[in-house]
C-alpha cells in the first residue's frame, strides 16, 4: 500500500479536454463467454469508429494478458485483479477523450460494477455490452479448442464449463451473436455511440 502520495489534478479540466479534442471519452465494456464474439465485434468496431476519425482504442482480454497482466490466472482471484486494472486503465483511456473498448470475459457481476462505479466517479459513462451466446454455440464454435480441452479436464476453471459467468442483468446493449452478424452487431452500438452524442 503505497502512503505519503498526493493526487495531481492538472492545468486543464475535462471539459476543456473534450471541447479542444472535440471528442467525449467513454468505456464500451464488452462482456461475454470465450468465443462468444467480443473481441471480434470490438475489433471492427475500432476499425468502423478509426474510419470516422474518432479516437478508439481496444483493450482485449488476451492481448493484455501477454503484457499488463501477465502475472494472472483463471482463479476467482486473479481474474477480480485482471477485471480491477482494466476498470482502471479504461477509465484513463476514457478520460483521456477515447472511446475505449474492452473485450474482456469478466464473468463476475461484482467486478463489473466496480468498473462502472470507478467511472462514474470520473463523470464517465460505462457502457455494458452483453455479448450473449448460448454455451451449445460457442462450444460449436470453439476457434482455438479450448473448449475441448475443458471437457476433457486439460484446462481447469474454465468459464462456462468449471467456472461460473454471471450474465449481465441489466446491460445497455444486448447483442444476441448467434442470431445477429458481426456488422449487424456493430450497427447496434454504432446507434447507441450515435444517440448518446459520441460520435
Ligand atoms: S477474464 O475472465 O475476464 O479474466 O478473462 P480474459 O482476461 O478475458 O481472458 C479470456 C481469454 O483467455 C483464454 N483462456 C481462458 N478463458 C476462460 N477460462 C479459462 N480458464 C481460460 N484459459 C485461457 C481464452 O482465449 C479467452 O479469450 P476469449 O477471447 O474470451 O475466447
Amino acid at each position: 500500500m503505497a502512503t505519503n502520495i498526493t493526487l495531481h489534478p492538472g492545468s486543464i479540466n475535462q471539459s476543456e479536454r473534450t471541447q479542444l479534442l472535440q471528442q467525449r471519452g467513454v468505456t464500451v465494456w464488452f462482456t461475454g463467454l470465450s468465443a462468444s464474439g467480443k473481441s471480434t465485434i470490438a475489433c471492427a468496431l475500432e476499425q468502423h469508429l478509426i474510419h470516422l476519425k474518432k479516437f478508439s482504442y481496444r483493450l482485449d482480454g488476451d492481448n493484455i494478458r501477454f503484457g499488463l497482466n501477465k502475472d494472472l490466472g483463471f482463479d476467482e482471484k486473479s481474474r477480480n485483479e485482471n477485471i480491477r486494472r482494466i476498470g482502471e486503465v479504461s477509465k484513463l483511456f476514457a478520460d483521456s477523450c477515447c472511446i475505449c473498448l474492452t473485450a474482456f470475459i469478466s464473468p463476475y457481476r461484482a467486478d463489473r460494477a466496480v468498473a462502472r462505479e470507478l467511472h462514474a466517479a470520473g463523470g464517465l459513462e460505462f457502457i455494458e455490452v452483453f455479448v450473449d451466446a448460448p454455451l451449445e454455440v460457442v462450444e460449436q464454435r470453439d476457434p482455438k479448442g479450448l473448449y475441448k480441452k475443458a471437457r476433457a479436464g486439460e484446462i481447469k476453471d474454465f468459464t462456462g464449463i468449471s467456472a461460473p459467468y454471471e450474465a449481465p442483468l441489466e446491460p445497455e446493449i444486448h447483442l444476441k451473436t448467434g442470431e445477429s452478424s458481426i456488422t449487424e452487431c456493430v450497427q447496434i452500438i454504432t446507434e447507441y455511440l450515435s444517440k448518446q452524442g459520441y460520435i
